[in-house]
């Protein structure tokens, strides 16, 4: 452990991330060297030399199959993870697996190079960390590094990993829509208990949770979210709308296989989502797309919410359900806040107020940068710089963890929306067989009866069982899930 200094909070996005130091009784939101308090999360390999944030990102064009974003949707995933499977299909850069496990491989300095997505990650941490220094003046090696509320084990370990080869000790893995929530609630006095939901939608992902704020109490009621579901889709399906457009106009060409003009086709998509945040028309003009052709079109607001609405909605439904889960009505939320560039959109808006019987949402929170806030004000707390009562955090697990027992079947151990640190115990697991002295414990996460529709998490083999008839030998399994909600197993016999 280092010794107590200064700590940051590190939002690490799918799309942006941004950094936030607690100094003189304020947080700071700290700019990048280009002067802007959000970075975008990419890297890029040349010939000479290594690209980040902004750099990289305006060069991607001229350097597609070297310029890597995104990997917050690979981090953590195993390769055969069906949405890590589509993902590739879109993403400029060259994927290869290794033992099960995404690698990215670019060409940097004229040789064939690869990186894990930790790596890439660790690369993005250590320029939110060389901002972080240069405002503060000094070094700094503390950080809370936040990752979605909805993020599961192996993706909250490799996201603490990539903190590691930055250099950073991870003082705690937070998870976003908390940090919002702490972003809300910090200077706010209350007399009663408020009841909170924080809508969280960023580039990548959704995240939703119901908590509970009493002067300094933060106590988490329920989690939902999808961890593939934001801006990026929305870009991806404009994309898509254009791709076809232009091939209905130009003799069914298709540019799809064409990775420059993709990306500055898909560069284009996204801003014009973001005009249609404030008009209800956006214009594409984009020079020589294609075989030397401009391509020069425009999107309606209507048709881009035609477009997404099914993603729209679906965010909706798991506010239903965080509602459900924390054993709460529309009613009796005080307040129901927005952060996550992506609610900028409109219809987004919309739908959250009709779903909300015409309530007014929250929308005073810097979208872009209240998790990095919270996440700052965290860290501070976890370095002492801020007295633990003015922020008590109760976080819970999103989702149930537990082993396979005969039939396939699940058995939870610690079920989801359980505050979290834990300890729970699973007394008499026992042997299937009579004489079986070794046990194959497989650990899976997830909501769902039987196993094959969880998420294997890992498996390990208890050796050394007492040499009995089956049924007999009587087994502890241990699940220990931390602040961070990282899980650690223990079995003893
Ligand atoms: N005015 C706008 N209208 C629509 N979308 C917007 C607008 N402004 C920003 N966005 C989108 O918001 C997303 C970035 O939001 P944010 O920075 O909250 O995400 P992130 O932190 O990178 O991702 P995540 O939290 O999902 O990992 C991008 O997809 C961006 O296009
Ligand atoms: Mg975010």
């Amino acid at each position: 452990m280092s010794k107590k200094g200064i700590a940051i909070g590190i939002d690490l996005g799918t799309t942006y991330s941004c950094v936030g130091v607690f100094q003189n009784n304020r947080v700071e939101i700290i700019a990048n060297d280009q002067g802007y308090r959000i970075t975008p999360s990419c890297v890029a390999f040349t010939d000479i030399e290594r690209h980040l944030g902004d750099a990289a990102k305006e060069q991607i064009a001229q350097n597609p199959a070297n310029t890597v974003y995104n990997v917050k949707r690979l981090i953590g995933r195993k390769f055969d993870d069906p949405a890590l499977q589509k993902d590739i299909k879109t993403l400029p850069f060259n994927v290869i697996q290794e033992e099960n496990k995404p690698l990215i491989s670019v060409t940097y300095k004229n040789t064939p190079t690869r990186y894990n997505p930790e790596q890439i990650s660790a690369m993005v941490l250590g320029e939110m960390k060389e901002a972080a220094e240069a405002y503060i003046g000094e070094s700094v090696t503390d950080a809370v590094i936040t990752v979605p509320a909805y993020f599961n084990d192996s993706q909250r370990q490799a996201t603490k990993d990539a903190g590691a080869i930055a250099g950073l000790n991870v003082l705690r893995i937070l998870n976003e829509p908390t940090a919002a929530a702490i972003a809300y609630g910090v200077h706010k006095k209350t007399t009663e208990p408020k009841n909170i939901l924080i809508y969280d939608l960023g580039g990548g992902t959704f995240d939703v949770v119901v908590l509970c704020i009493d002067n300094g109490d933060f106590e988490v009621r329920s989690v939902g979210g999808d961890t593939h579901l934001g801006g990026e889709d929305f870009d991806l399906r404009l994309l898509d709308h254009f791709v076809k457009e232009y091939a209905r106009k130009n003799n069914n060409t298709d540019i799809s296989g064409d990775a420059r003009a993709m990306q500055r086709l898909k560069k284009a998509c996204e801003k014009a989502k973001i005009t249609l945040a404030s008009s209800e028309k956006a214009n594409l003009d984009i020079d020589s797309l294609f075989g030397g052709n401009d391509f020069h079109s425009s999107i309606t607001r209507v048709r881009f919410n035609q477009l997404c609405i099914d993603l729209f909605k679906q965010t909706i439904r798991l506010v239903g359900g965080a509602l459900n889960d924390a054993g709460l009505k529309r009613e009796d939320l005080d307040e129901v806040v927005l952060v996550g560039g992506s609610t900028r959109i409109v219809k987004i808006r919309d739908l959250l107020t009709e779903f909300f019987d015409g309530r007014k949402l929250n929308m005073s929170m810097n979208p872009d940068e209240a998790v990095a806030y919270g996440a700052a004000v965290e860290a501070a707390v976890l370095v002492g710089d801020i007295p633990e009562k003015e922020v008590f955090l109760k976080d819970v697990a999103p989702l149930s963890l537990g082993i396979e027992i005969v039939g396939g079947y699940m058995h939870t151990i610690i079920k989801h929306n359980t505050r979290i640190p834990t300890k729970q115990t699973k007394r008499d697991f026992t042997t299937s067989m009579n004489n079986q002295t070794n046990l194959n414990i497989q650990v899976f996460e997830g909501k769902r009866k039987m196993t094959q529709d969880n998420h294997l998490l890992g498996s390990f083999i208890l050796t050394d069982i007492e040499n009995a008839l089956r049924g007999v030998p009587s087994i502890d399994i241990t699940f220990h899930l931390d602040s961070d909600g990282i899980l650690q197993v223990s079995a003893e016999d």
